[in-house]
């Protein structure tokens, strides 16, 4: 299944599968496969990975099996493929080439001094967390200022589009992107200079995305406009997996990801390089539970392994377990106010090791493994 999912490179292929079943190695095997078997040119490849780090692995492992391909081929996460297109062309929707960028604490700090300069801090019953989300959240659905002032039902709302406006504000005067605007603003580029989205969409041949699960609906649109030209779309994930629910990934998107893509090539590995026999047996269990899932078992060759435990704890962090929460080979499952465990918050262990707990807010379980 592995080999089938590497070669079949042309047309939208989506490829499900659990933890631990290789969806990276995929990935990368058919990047490999793509330049070494079918003589592509680097240059017009690209690659998503959801972490920097994840990017630098895969050119690694690139450069291993062909060496020297890495430096023409741009594996990248969403943010910094959309700061390399925007130094180019941001110019065109008035962002100056020598933008800066704000981190998450630049724009956490940025929304704490606009509610102290308008004595807000304590008029809007969120934290200063919440409301930055509020507003990341906004503009990763691209909702404008103005829409969300069109929205705003009360007063308080009306206080937080006002934030939200201000923010704004602040970082045009900066000459700053958030996060967020390192993905809407390409969207905006392209849709407002279809000219250019062409002209990166002829030179990436082949688009590849890892994580698939945890792309956002802003996300989703930027992968749409790179792969427009051949639809030569490859992206590997977990339904079972998508944790990121809060920040506004869909799973949706893998659900429907072949009425998208007409003539989707659906690919499933099932079989696990990772764990034992036991814990993939829980793991089906567990994530059996999951609605709107694609469905899938998950096995292995490995052996049986040790039986699972399940460890309920009154407190996430200051309740481990003898020796930590890091050296218990189990489940864990923080217990709730009420003695229940609480089970969006559950994880399976990597090989026997405990692989740290993921908060799960739309209960959807996760089998980390
Ligand atoms: N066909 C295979 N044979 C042996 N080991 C494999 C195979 N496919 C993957 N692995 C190993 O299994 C582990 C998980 O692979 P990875 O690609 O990271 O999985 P995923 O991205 O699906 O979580 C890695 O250590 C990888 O080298
Ligand atoms: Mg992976």
């Amino acid at each position: 299944m592995q080999q089938e999912a590497v070669l079949a490179t042309e047309g939208p292929v989506l490829v499900l599968a659990g933890a631990g079943s290789g969806k990276t190695r995929v990935l990368t095997e058919r990047i490999a496969h793509l330049i070494a078997g079918n003589g592509v040119s680097p240059h017009h490849i690209l690659a998503f990975t959801f972490t920097n780090k994840a990017a630098q692995e895969m050119r690694e492992r690139l450069d291993r099996s062909i060496p020297g391909t890495s430096g023409a081929l741009w594996v990248g996460t969403f943010h910094k493929t959309g700061v390399w297109i925007l130094r180019r062309h941001g110019s065109l929707i008035g962002i100056p080439a020598a933008f800066s960028i704000y981190d998450a604490a630049d724009s956490l700090a940025a929304v704490k001094s606009i509610l102290a300069h308008h004595g807000l801090e304590g008029a809007v019953l969120k934290s200063v967390h919440a409301l930055r989300e509020t507003i990341s959240r906004w503009k990763s659905d691209l909702i404008s200022p103005e829409l969300a002032h069109e929205r705003a039902s009360d007063n308080m709302d009306k206080k937080i589009v006002l934030v939200y406006e201000e923010y704004e504000k602040a970082l045009r005067r900066a000459k700053a992107l958030d996060f967020d605007d390192l993905i809407s603003r390409v969207v905006e580029l392209f849709s407002a200079h279809p000219g250019v989205r062409d002209e990166y969409a002829r030179r990436f041949r082949y688009v590849l995305v890892d994580e698939f699960q945890d792309t956002n609906p802003i996300q989703m649109m930027m992968i749409d406009a790179l792969s427009s030209h051949t639809r030569n779309l490859f992206v590997v994930g977990d339904d079972d997996q998508s944790i990121y629910g809060w920040r506004g990934a869909k799973v949706e998107h893998i659900l429907n990801f072949q009425t998208l893509y007409p003539g989707t090539k659906v690919i499933r590995l099932e079989q696990n390089y990772r764990s034992t026999k036991t814990i993939l047996a829980a793991a089906n269990e567990l994530i059996s539970c999951n609605r709107g899932r694609t469905g899938k078992n998950l096995w292995t060759d490995g052996p049986a392994g040790e039986k699972v435990k399940l460890l309920v704890s009154a407190d996430e962090e200051n309740d481990a377990p003898p020796g930590g929460r890091s050296a218990f080979p189990g489940i864990f499952a923080p217990r709730h106010r009420d003695s229940v465990p609480d089970q969006r918050t559950i994880a399976l262990p990597r090989r026997g090791v405990q692989a740290g707990r993921h908060a799960v807010p739309d209960h959807r379980f996760r089998a980390v493994l």
